[in-house]
């Protein structure tokens, strides 16, 4: 695609500071203001876990942007085409139809969301006692990896776990460090390398296209293969667009199919870059990984025509991948984010740079550097957020990085991180505003806040469902 065919921002065509967003408003949902005692009350009974708050007690809600997208008329209309019948849904061949022409995958297999489709590749492909070595951990990634008896290996550049490094790729994968993996555990212990479009824990950022490529070639000598976690990917082509040499004409349709070719197949949580508030899917080249996977999700999530989703559910999702895709859209929603980060950053707020793709992520550390990483600075810092405004945010940091499976001790993060989640297509920039305000609010008053305890910890993913007092 050349240059003039990406649709241009008015602010782009006439060299203004400005952006918008390529849609107008046409329904709302109202939302409640809540006062400072009544968020006392439901944080107490929450056990300083965002997680256990009631959504009606939120006023801004930047918890995930998972599932809470707004979607779009052509998606709501597209609910009505939904063909539910049981097996060979017209919806389903639609969302095939798709995901190889997006993605360019041979063979796809739905799922109810992110963590049905990583439960089906980790079964298809580890073995007990394999290595997995990935760009950081994602929670329910490693969980599931684990779950199959697979070692998570953290093999991402050192400039990732620095909060403040400038690195324009900060989720690439340190070929060195692969190298030493392969080396130390033999091929045959690396099935495949779990590589993820801009990296969640890291704070959104994202892998070059050069990176991929490299992993590729690398990969290739040892027979090992490459699977993506694709759940930002439309965001992360975005970023090669913007940055990598090569790419500034291209569109965010194009560097998306390119990057997936350098993988041998990749699992979605369709939640976030789709626009879709439910969804998933797994899709290989491989005819024997697919069977494979196609058999075990019969078992877990439902018929491999459905994987857990309706076929109203898989019709929003076929559209919803078309919208992702649009470069209109894409700078509207990163600019969003950034709307948000230049504001905290004029206001001298330590925030995790560059400012990535989904959400800003709040340095915990620089915030409270007077309270030990196991007094849960992230967790109380989100806490402390909803306190103040009603806004509620979430913790990526020890609470979120759990306990070593072999030693059973908190594993220690070096960044520890309260990630403001953007929905796609859902608050204004006053919404943004308010939210700037009340972080800078809480900034401002770090001298006096204390830690929490845990007092309740559940056995897996913790940060869900823990339960926290705070320090005396
Ligand atoms: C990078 C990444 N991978 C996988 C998942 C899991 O997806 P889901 O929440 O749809 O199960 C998520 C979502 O939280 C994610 O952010």
């Amino acid at each position: 695609m050349n240059d003039e065919k990406i649709p241009r921002t008015m602010g782009q065509q006439f060299g203004r500071r400005s952006w918008a967003e390529p849609w107008k408003i046409k329904m709302v949902e109202p939302i409640k203001m809540t006062s400072r005692e009544e968020r006392e009350r439901a944080m107490g009974e929450a056990g300083y876990n965002t997680f256990l708050l009631k959504s009606e007690d939120v006023y801004i809600d930047l918890l995930t942007d998972s599932g809470t997208s707004a979607m779009s008329d052509r998606q709501w209309a597209g609910l009505m085409l939904g063909d539910e019948a049981y097996a060979g849904s017209r919806n389903f061949y639609h969302l095939e139809a798709n995901i190889r022409k997006y993605y360019g995958y041979k063979y796809v297999v739905p799922t109810h969301q992110g963590r049905g489709a990583e439960h089906l590749i980790s079964r298809a492909l580890i073995q007990p006692g394999d290595v997995i070595p990935g760009n950081m951990y994602f929670t329910t990634t490693r969980a599931h990896q684990e779950l199959q008896g697979g070692t998570f290996v953290d093999v991402i550049i050192d400039e990732a776990h620095d909060p403040q490094n400038e690195h324009p790729f900060k989720g690439n994968i340190d070929l060195g460090k692969l190298q030493a993996v392969i080396d130390r555990w033999g091929a045959d212990k690396v099935r495949y390398v779990s590589l993820a479009g801009t990296v969640n824990m890291a704070g959104g950022q994202p892998v070059s296209m050069e990176n991929a490529a490299a992993v590729r070639a690398l990969c290739d000598k040892y027979g090992i293969a490459v699977y993506l976690d694709a759940t930002r990917m439309a965001e992360n082509a975005f970023f090669i667009q913007e940055r990598e040499p090569g790419y500034a004409d291209k569109s965010i349709a194009a560097i998306l199919k390119e990057f997936c070719s350098y993988t041998d197949g990749a699992w979605m949580s369709a939640k976030k870059d789709s626009l879709v508030n439910i969804g998933g899917w797994l899709a290989v080249n491989r005819e024997d990984v697919y069977d494979v996977a196609a058999n075990w999700v019969v078992v877990f999530e439902g018929l491999h025509t459905y994987g857990g989703m309706s076929g109203r559910d898989m019709e929003a999702l076929a559209i919803g991948i078309e919208e992702q895709v649009q470069d209109d859209h894409m700078r509207a929603r990163i600019g969003q984010v950034r709307y948000l980060g230049e504001l905290l950053e004029d206001w001298g707020v330590p925030i995790v740079r560059p400012i990535g793709g989904h959400a800003i992520f709040l340095d915990a550390r620089r915030f409270y550097p007077h309270m030990p990483q196991d007094e849960f600075p992230a967790q109380t810092l989100a806490a402390e957020l909803y306190l103040d405004s009603g806004i509620r945010a979430m913790e990526r940091g020890i609470v979120s990085a759990g306990r070593n499976p072999q030693t059973g001790d908190h594993n220690r993060p070096k960044l520890e991180l309260v990630r403001l989640t953007i929905p796609r297509r859902v608050y204004t920039q006053a919404h943004m505003d308010v939210t700037a305000e009340a972080v800078k609010a809480v900034y401002d008053a770090r001298e006096g806040a204390r830690g929490l305890k845990m007092v309740y910890e559940p056995k897996y993913l913790r940060f869900f469902q823990a339960r926290f007092e705070r320090l005396a």
